[in-house]
C-alpha cells in the first residue's frame, strides 16, 4: 500500500497452472481448474496491500505455454504497465515452464516496474495449499517500490528470485525453486521484503528486444545429449527446419563425437547452435573441450537448456553470426 491515500493499483494477469488448480477423485488434479477471482477471494488480505485489477489471459498447465500464449501475455503485461495508473503487475503461472516465461518476459518487456511471477505446488484444494501465501507475498512484491528496476521476479516459498536466474528443480516439493548460479533476489516473510543485490545482466527497460516485435520467433530445438549418443536427432532437427540449436551437452556442454560432427554440420548450414548443459548449474566456457571458434558454435553461459532456447529465438530475429549471438548471450 502506498503512504497516501489512494491504494497501490496492480493488474494480476492469469494463465492457469496448479495454483489454480482442483484436486479431482482419485490422487490427480487438474491445473487451471480455478477462475482468478476464486483464488484472490481466498486471500482477503491481499486487499491490504494493493487494488488489483484482475484480467484471465489463459487458462492452461504450463506445459501447454508457447509463442502464441507468451505474445498475448507479453501484450497484456505491456499495456498494463504503460498504463500510469498502474505500479506493477503479477502474473499467476504454472511451475513447470515459469523459468522460461519469467526469462521470456524479462527479455521483452519494456519498463522499469515490477513484474512478478507466482505459482504454487499444491493445488488450492490441498491441504496446506501453498499458492494463498504465494500470491500474498507477489502481490507485496509487485506493490513495493524497491522492486522496481529489478527485472522480472519469481516468487515462491518465501523466495524472491531472478527469472534470469531461476529453475524449477524438484518435480513435487514446494522448494522446487532454486537460482543455482547466482542465488537469490532475496527474501520475503508474510509480505516483508528483504532484498540482497540488484541482477547483473541487461532486463526491461535496457532490453534491446523490449518492446516485443511482431516478428514470428524463429524455431529452435533443444536436443538431450547422453553417453552413446548419435547424429540421428540433430540432423533431424535441422531437416525439420530449426534455424537454431540448443545442445543440452553433458558436462561443461560437451557433445559426443558423432552427434558434434551433425552439430558443426548445422553450422555450415546456417543453423545455429548454442552448447549449454545438462548438469543444472555451472557455466558453460568457450574452447574448453569443444573448439566454439573452429565449429562456429555459441556458448550459452549459465542459461540452462530452455532458457538458452528462449534467448537463441531472441537473439535469431537480430543477426545469425555465431560472435554477435555470443555477445547477446554475454549480455542477457
Ligand atoms: C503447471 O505448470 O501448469 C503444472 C504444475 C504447476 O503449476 O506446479
Amino acid at each position: 500500500m502506498s503512504n497516501s491515500t489512494v491504494p497501490t493499483r496492480l493488474r494480476l494477469l492469469a494463465t492457469g497452472g496448479t495454483i489454480a488448480g482442483a484436486e479431482t477423485s482419485g490422487r490427480g488434479y487438474r491445473a487451471a481448474a480455478l477462475s482468478i477471482e476464486a483464488l484472490v477471494a481466498a486471500v482477503p488480505q491481499i486487499a491490504a496491500l494493493a487494488a488489483l485489477d484482475v484480467e484471465q489471459v489463459a487458462r492452461i498447465g504450463s506445459q501447454d505455454m508457447d509463442e502464441g500464449v507468451w505474445r498475448k501475455l507479453a501484450a497484456r503485461a505491456q499495456s498494463a504497465l504503460d498504463d500510469p495508473a498502474i505500479a506493477g503487475v503479477v502474473i499467476t503461472h504454472g511451475t513447470d515452464t515459469m523459468e522460461e516465461t519469467g526469462y521470456f518476459l524479462n527479455l521483452v518487456l519494456k519498463t522499469s516496474k515490477p513484474v512478478v511471477l507466482v505459482g504454487a505446488m499444491r493445488p488450492a484444494t490441498a491441504i496446506s495449499a501453498d499458492g494463498p501465501m504465494n500470491l500474498y507475498n507477489a502481490v507485496a512484491v509487485a506493490a513495493a517500490p524497491e522492486s522496481a528496476g529489478r527485472g522480472v521476479l519469481v516468487v515462491a516459498n518465501d523466495e524472491i528470485h531472478f527469472a534470469r536466474e531461476v529453475a524449477k528443480t524438484n518435480t513435487t516439493q514446494v522448494g522446487t525453486f532454486k537460482s543455482p548460479n547466482r542465488g537469490l533476489a532475496g527474501l520475503i516473510h508474510n509480505g516483508r521484503l528483504h532484498y540482497f543485490g540488484p541482477t547483473v545482466r541487461r532486463h526491461t527497460a535496457a532490453s534491446e528486444f523490449a518492446p516485443l516485435s511482431a516478428a514470428d520467433l524463429p524455431r529452435v530445438d533443444i536436443v538431450y545429449a547422453h553417453a552413446g549418443m548419435g547424429r540421428e536427432l540433430i540432423d533431424a532437427a535441422v531437416r525439420a527446419g530449426a534455424c537454431g540449436l540448443v545442445i543440452a551437452g553433458v558436462g561443461d556442454g560437451n557433445i559426443p563425437a558423432a552427434a558434434l560432427a551433425a552439430c558443426t554440420a548445422a553450422t555450415q548450414a546456417g543453423v545455429a547452435v548454442v552448447r549449454s548443459s545438462r548438469t543444472g548449474g555451472g557455466l558453460v566456457e568457450r574452447n574448453i573441450e569443444v573448439d566454439d571458434d573452429a565449429a562456429g558454435f555459441v556458448s550459452a553461459e549459465e542459461l540452462n537448456p530452455q532458457k538458452a532456447r528462449v534467448l537463441l529465438q531472441l537473439g535469431l530475429t537480430r543477426t545469425g553470426d555465431p560472435q554477435r549471438l555470443q555477445a547477446i548471450f554475454q549480455d542477457y
